[in-house]
C-alpha cells in the first residue's frame, strides 16, 4: 500500500482498510486528507484483488469535521470558484461498497463523510452530530441531504437547527442512521467481517446492488424500478449468475470470478 500523509492504508484478505490518521486534530478533514481518501478509494476500485473498503478513525474521533482552521479566512468567491468541498463528493463515485466503522466524534462533515459510505457501523462511544450553526454556516457535504433521508425530519432539524443536539450509538441505532453498535475495540474487526462477507461475493452483482439502492435517493420509484429490472436482468450476461445459480442447484459453494 502507498503512503500517505493524514491517512493509513492497510490491505486485510480482500478488503481494503483506510485510517484517518491527523489525531492532533481529531481527524479534521482538511483539503489534503479527503484527496488522499478518494486517491486511495479510487486505487482500492481499480484493484480486482480488492471487493469492498472500510473507512474508520481513532477511539476518540472518527472526524471532527471540516478542518476549521483551514476554512476560517476563505472568501465566498474563493469557495465558489474552486467549488469548496465539492471533491469530497469524488467518494460517491466509488463503484466498491464503502463501510464506514466510526468510533467516537462523527461530526459535522464527519457525519457527512460517514453518510456518504453505504454501511456504518458505530462504536459504543460514538457520537453524530452536525454543529455548524454554531459556526455561522450550514452542512455543506450533504448533511441536510443525507441526514433527513437517515433519520427523518424532525430529528435532523433538530440536530442541524440547534448544532448541539447529538446521537449517541444507542439513538444513531435505533433512528436506522447506523446498522450495528458493538464495543469500540471490536469495531473495526466487526466491520471488516462484514466486509469481507460482501467482499466472497460476486463484484459485478454487489456494485450493481449498491448502484440500484443509491439510485432510490436520486429518482421516482418508478425510474428506480426500472433500473433495478434492468441491472438485474443484465446479470444473466455474467458468469457469475451462472456459477450462483448453479452452486444452489448442486448443494455447494458458490465459487465467483467476479466476470
Ligand atoms: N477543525 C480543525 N481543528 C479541529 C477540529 C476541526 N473541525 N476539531 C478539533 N480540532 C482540533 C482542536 O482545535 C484542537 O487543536 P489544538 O490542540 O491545536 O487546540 C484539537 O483538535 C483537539 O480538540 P479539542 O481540544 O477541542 O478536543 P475536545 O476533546 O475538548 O473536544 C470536540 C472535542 C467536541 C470534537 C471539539 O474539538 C469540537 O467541537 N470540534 C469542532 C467540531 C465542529 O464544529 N465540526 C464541524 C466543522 S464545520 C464542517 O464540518 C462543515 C461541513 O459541513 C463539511
Amino acid at each position: 500500500d502507498k503512503s500517505y500523509s493524514h491517512i493509513l492504508t492497510e490491505t486485510r484478505g480482500k478488503v481494503g482498510l483506510i485510517t484517518l490518521n491527523r489525531p492532533k486534530a481529531l481527524n479534521a478533514l482538511c483539503g489534503d486528507l479527503f484527496v488522499e481518501v478518494n486517491e486511495a478509494l479510487r486505487n482500492y476500485d481499480t484493484n480486482d484483488n480488492i471487493g469492498a473498503v472500510v473507512i474508520t478513525g481513532s477511539e476518540k474521533a472518527f472526524a471532527a469535521g471540516a478542518d476549521i482552521k483551514e476554512m476560517k479566512d476563505k472568501a465566498f468567491i474563493e469557495t465558489y470558484k474552486n467549488n469548496f468541498l465539492g471533491h469530497w463528493a469524488e467518494m460517491t463515485e466509488i463503484k466498491k461498497p464503502i463501510l464506514a466503522a466510526v468510533n467516537g466524534y462523527a461530526l459535522g462533515g464527519g457525519c457527512e463523510l460517514a453518510m456518504m459510505c453505504d454501511i456504518i457501523y458505530a462504536g459504543e462511544k460514538a457520537v453524530f452530530g452536525q454543529p455548524e450553526i454554531k459556526l455561522g454556516v450550514i452542512p455543506g457535504a450533504g448533511g441536510t441531504q443525507r441526514l433527513v433521508k437517515a433519520v427523518g425530519k424532525s430529528k435532523a432539524m433538530e440536530m442541524i437547527l440547534t448544532g448541539s443536539v447529538n446521537l449517541n450509538a444507542t439513538e444513531a441505532l435505533s433512528l436506522g442512521l447506523v446498522s450495528k453498535v458493538v464495543p469500540a475495540a471490536e469495531l473495526v474487526d466487526e466491520t471488516v467481517k462484514t466486509a469481507e462477507k460482501i467482499a466472497s461475493m460476486g463484484q459485478p452483482s454487489v456494485q450493481m446492488a449498491k448502484e440500484a439502492v443509491n439510485k432510490s435517493f436520486e429518482v421516482p420509484l418508478s425510474a428506480g424500478l426500472r433500473w433495478e429490472r434492468i441491472l438485474f436482468q443484465a446479470l444473466f450476461g455474467t458468469a457469475d449468475q451462472k456459477e450462483g445459480m448453479a452452486a444452489f442447484v448442486e448443494k455447494r459453494k458458490a465459487n465467483f470470478t467476479n466476470q
